[in-house]
This record gives structure tokens, sequence and C-alpha cells, in this order.
């Protein structure tokens, strides 16, 4: 059984098509990354699978359908939307026992008791929501989807303008979360955590799949993609066999770009043969994003 089963899905706004012909599986236990620029739409597939959307297509979370066993399907389905939604009358803690009434559960204070520990939400249990800072609101925004324990969490970039100790604080409990076995699902634009934490990744751009697989099999194509290499000679000399490789100079400093990182070699032995001594030398191998941006420009 999958976590998530994404077939088929397309979505309009009017003429306009924000989601065109979706597919896709997410194992369960996994943590996956939807990774796309702002207007992708990565929001408008998350509320697809939360049933806040209609649309085209079949989504079962768990194996449940999220027309067809809506209940069920929601039972097991966290979201962390991208924006602030709440009470702003209720206390922290009220709203958190609110919520549990809406799923139904009752017998959870030792887990509520536990995410409010591990998002050191504690000292804010009996503060109005009105009253929290913008970190703290996002952090009971992710209690929030918790409190029914889901087997499938999604996060619709929980860490948007948030401070660097939260990220820290949520990542961690997030990721022992997927350790006991919860799947999880990501949205962000910080490329780095979706490096760290994911071990499959799924582009969109303009409504469609443009990429999807492991992480390693992804930096693996990044082979693929050039290098950048730095090297900064004694007293600016270069030759001029080298130009077909320079793409910027300033001063001493000359960047070349590289197909393959083999003609690293073809230009450090031109460099000696024309006698020219090299005072640095710097390497950029590409990253997730340059993997990106060559499949949203390339
Ligand atoms: N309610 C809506 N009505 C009309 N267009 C929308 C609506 N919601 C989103 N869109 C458009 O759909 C596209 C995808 O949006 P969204 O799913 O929010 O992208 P993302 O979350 O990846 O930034 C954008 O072009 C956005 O302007
Ligand atoms: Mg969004």
């Amino acid at each position: 059984m999958y976590a998530l089963e994404i077939a088929n899905v397309s979505k309009n706004y009017g003429d306009f098509q924000a989601l065109d012909q979706i597919d896709f599986v997410v194992e369960e236990g996994s943590f996956v990354g939807l990774l796309g620029v702002n207007g992708a739409g990565k929001t408008t597939l998350i509320s697809s699978i939360a049933g806040i959307n209609k649309f085209r297509g079949k989504i079962k979370v768990m194996g449940y359908d999220v027309i067809r066993d809506v209940v069920k399907a929601k039972r097991c389905l966290g979201v962390v939307p991208q924006e602030l939604a709440y009470d702003p009358f209720l206390t922290v803690y009220q709203t958190l026992k609110f919520q549990s009434g809406l799923y139904g559960v009752k017998n959870n204070q030792s887990w509520l008791d536990e995410v409010i520990n591990r998002l050191y939400l504690r000292d804010k249990v009996n503060s109005t929501t009105r009253n929290l800072s913008g970190g703290m609101k996002r952090r009971l925004m992710v209690a929030q989807a918790l409190v029914h324990k889901p087997p499938v969490i999604i996060l619709d970039e929980p860490t948007a303008g948030v401070d660097v100790e939260l990220r820290k604080s949520l990542w961690e409990f997030i990721v022992e979360l997927n350790k006991d076995g919860h799947t999880i699902l990501l949205t962000t634009h910080y490329l780095e955590e979706v490096e760290k934490l994911c071990n499959k990744i799924i582009m969109i751009h303009k409504g469609k799949i443009i990429a999807q697989s492991s992480k390693a099999d992804l930096i693996n194509q990044a082979g693929n993609l050039p290098t950048m290499v730095e090297i900064e000679t004694i007293n600016g000399e270069i030759t001029d066999e080298l130009s077909n490789w320079l793409v910027f100079r300033e001063g001493n400093l000359f960047t070349f770009k590289l197909d393959s990182s083999d003609q690293l070699l073809s230009i450090l032995s031109l460099l000696k043969l024309a006698n020219i001594k090299i005072e640095n030398i710097s390497i950029k191998h590409p990253s997730l994003e340059d993997i990106f941006i060559n499949y949203v420009h390339g």
C-alpha cells in the first residue's frame, strides 16, 4: 500500500490550468520533497489532497479515496497549511483540544503533551493565539496538524520566514516522526532542507511534474551539469588556449565553465605548459538548486 497515490490530477481555476495531470505515488515511511517556484501549483495540489479543492483525477491517502472515503482519508492525514489559520480567541491548549474534537479523538493527552513539549509551546499553552508571535503561531499550526497522530503528514512551506532556531527544532521533531514510520511530504524553497531531509524529490513547474526521482539519482544527474572552476593566477597571467572555457574574469581571478570534471586536467596542463603559476583554485560542483534551475529553464 502507498501512503499517497496521486493519479492524473488536474485542476483549473476558470480558464487557468493550475495542475496538469499530476501523477505520483509516495511509499509508506518516505520523506518526500515537493519543489517548485512560487505559483508552480504546490499549494493547489496539497489543498486537493486535503479535500479543500475540487479536482479531476484520483487521490488516495493510505488507500482511502479522499472523495469517497473522506472521513477515513482525513483521519490519516495532517496538513500544515501555508497560510496561518487559527481562532484568535482560543488559547493554545483550547485550540489543540478543539482540533482533537474535530477528529473525534479523546484519549490523546499524552500525545498532546509530547507535541506541546517538542514544539516548545509549553510556556504558551494558556496564551490566546492572537497574542503569539509569528513563529509561535507557526508552531501551533504544526501542533494542530498532529493532534490525531496522522500516519501521513504534509507541510506546506512550514519554515518560510521562520527563524533558524525554530526550523532546527521543527526538523528534529519531523525527522523523528519519520523514523517512527510517519510519511512526510514537504514543500519548501529552502533547497538545503530538501537536500538534507528528503529521500525522494518531486519537482513541479507550471502545474506539471518536471522531475521525480530519488535524491541519490538527482545528485548523480548533477554530474552531467557544468562544473564551475575559479582559478587565480599570479599576476593575472592567462593563455589564449583557455578562452573556450573562460566565462568571466575579475582581476587575477578567472572563472571557467567545464562540461565535465576531466576538463579540469586539460586546463591545468595548459597552464603548466604556458608556465603560468596558480595562486588559488576552487571548484563549484552543481547543487540541487542548479539541477532544479536546469529543469525549469533547460
Ligand atoms: N483560488 C485561486 N483562484 C485562481 N487562481 C489561483 C487560486 N489559487 C492559486 N491560483 C493560481 O494557481 C497557480 C498555482 O498556485 P499555488 O498552488 O498557490 O502555487 P505554489 O503553492 O506552488 O506557490 C498560481 O498561478 C496561482 O496564482
Ligand atoms: Mg504555496
